[in-house]
């Protein structure tokens, strides 16, 4: 008789939201976690202790530059550092401790250490201390997420080449930042930074940031990180990063060859993506396929291509990203328990916490065009938004875009304050199938930035107010 129905390996937020919904539904549970906490690399390294940086370094930025044109005259804030890292810890501990007391109170079973699948329904556990045992389970779950992608020919210290785990715990502004890759977290930390008071250039390969996103967002989100002092250099690679001075000489040349050049820096922020992370688990002895970019092969229940052994989140394809993770975790836990479990991959929304922030759900132009998708567009900008305009918030717009014969909503992207926010009515919208004009007839509290969501969808059939 196997001692589980499920173990989870990794706790991150696919495989501790996997483990409490499993044992919701009466399946005998147990997580494996290497990390001493809970949480995985967004409670303890990723989403949370960078959304603490964000919100610090964006109030100490308003105090500096915006209280005064709202006739609030402080002194120029003065920064601790320390204390703005204490801030960050203290959230990061609320949240791990949070998971380990809901994983508790639904009794999974938590067992600290590496596990590595020894066979299908054997997880070997080896703790900190060198202990070893071997839990007994009906069926495996591998959550183990990912790690940072590598520069070739770069070495991380995490003190002077940083990844984003190093950048978001610094402990001295850096005079000069140089940000390798103008992906989420080079924006998002490469923002921290800048608010307190580095110089910022950011070394993208590609001749756009933010690859992925829509274009058109991409361009003005663009326009408004460079007013605030944002430095960027497109089209452009990093061949080698020179340690052994007092500051460090980052070699760039154009991605399609040409003269190179060296900037300064006194410290280098590499965030070139991540990588699926299977290290130690044992897969190949096993019979477990990874793909070309080392991700578990899974079918569309989760399932391994060995019986018994599951993954979702980081470890499979798809979007890095911590929601797409628990909603997987639901789904194959619900699977495991003779249910219907299931995730839209159409309505997976993406947030970029950067002030404004940027938000999106579902197809982008680029897409669209590809997929040779009629579609109409319906744009609406919050300089015409009432409440942006009182704010004196006005830089971003959001973006509709509907099936031209149709009108059902295919995508929407918004730049400005608060839009992780307001994308949520948009991908409800979507999960029910509905158009621009479901959501153009819904009434909008006024004022709230939410009524240039409405006047984007009435914008859709030519039919805004404001504009
Ligand atoms: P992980 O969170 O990586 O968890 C995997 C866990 O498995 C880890 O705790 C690891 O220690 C453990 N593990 C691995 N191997 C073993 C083993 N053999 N035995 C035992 N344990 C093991 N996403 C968002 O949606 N929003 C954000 O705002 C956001 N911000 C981010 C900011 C940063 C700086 C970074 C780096 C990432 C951010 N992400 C964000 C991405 C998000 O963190 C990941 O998508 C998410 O954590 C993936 O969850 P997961 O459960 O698949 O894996
Ligand atoms: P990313 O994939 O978002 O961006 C990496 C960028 O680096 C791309 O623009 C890419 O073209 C560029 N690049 C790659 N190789 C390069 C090279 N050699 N030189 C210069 N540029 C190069 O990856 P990032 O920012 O590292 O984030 C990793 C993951 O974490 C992402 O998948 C993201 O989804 C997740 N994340 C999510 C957040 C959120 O949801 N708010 C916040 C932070 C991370």
């Amino acid at each position: 008789m196997a001692n589980y129905d499920l173990i989870v390996i990794g706790t991150g937020p696919g495989g501790y939201v996997a483990a409490i919904r499993a044992a919701q539904l009466g399946l005998k549970t147990a997580v494996v976690e290497k990390r001493a906490t809970h949480g995985g690399t967004c409670l303890n390294v990723g989403c949370i202790p960078s959304k603490a940086l964000l919100f610090a370094s964006e109030k100490f930025e308003e105090a500096g530059h915006s209280f005064a044109s709202m006739g609030i005259t402080v002194p120029a804030p003065k920064l601790d550092l320390a204390a703005m890292q204490a801030f960050k810890d203290k959230g990061v501990d609320g949240n791990v401790k949070g998971v380990e007391f809901l994983l508790k109170k639904n009794k999974v079973d938590a067992y600290h250490g590496v596990g590595k699948i020894l066979a299908p329904g054997k997880v070997e556990v080896t703790a900190a201390d060198g202990t070893v045992q071997v839990l007994e389970t009906k069926n495996i779950l591998i959550a183990t997420g990912s790690d940072v992608a590598q520069l070739p020919g770069v070495t991380i210290d995490e003190e002077k080449v940083v990844s984003s785990t190093g950048a978001l715990a610094l402990k001295k502004v850096p005079g000069k930042l140089v940000v390798v890759g103008a992906g989420v977290i080079g924006l998002e930390l490469g923002s921290v930074w800048r608010r307190l008071g580095a110089e910022v250039t950011v070394v993208e390969y590609l001749d756009r940031i933010l690859p992925g996103m829509d274009g058109d967002v991409a361009k003005s989100f663009q326009r408004i990180l460079q007013k605030q002092g944002f430095a960027f250099k497109l089209g452009t690679k990093v061949t080698g990063v020179d340690t052994k001075g007092k500051t460090l000489k980052v070699s760039v040349e154009p991605a399609a060859g040409g003269a190179a050049e060296v900037l300064e820096a006194d410290v280098v922020l590499v965030a070139i993506g991540r990588v699926a992370y299977t290290g130690g688990l044992g897969l190949a002895e096993i019979g477990v396929e990874t793909d070309k970019r080392g991700r578990v092969v899974v079918d569309h229940h989760y399932k391994s291509t060995v019986d018994g052994i599951y993954a979702i989140g980081d470890v499979i394809a798809g979007p890095m990203l911590a929601h797409k993770a628990e909603d997987e975790g639901v789904a194959v836990a619900e699977l495991l328990a003779g249910k219907a479990g299931h995730v839209n991959y159409d309505v997976i929304p993406g947030v970029v916490y950067t002030f404004p922030e940027v938000a999106s759900v579902g197809k982008t132009e680029e897409e669209l065009k590809e997929a040779g998708i009629a579609y109409n567009v319906g744009k609406f900008p919050f300089t015409a938004n009432g409440r942006a305009k009182v704010n004196n918030t006005t830089d971003g717009f959001v973006k509709f875009l509907a099936d031209a014969a149709t009108d059902k909503v295919l995508g929407c992207h918004i730049i400005g304050p608060e839009a992780g926010e307001m994308i949520h009515e948009v991908c409800v919208l979507m999960e029910f199938g509905g158009s621009s004009e479901d959501l153009a007839r819904t009434c909008h509290a006024h004022p709230t930035r939410s009524e240039a969501v409405k006047e984007a969808a009435m914008a859709v059939e030519k039919r805004a107010i404001h504009m």
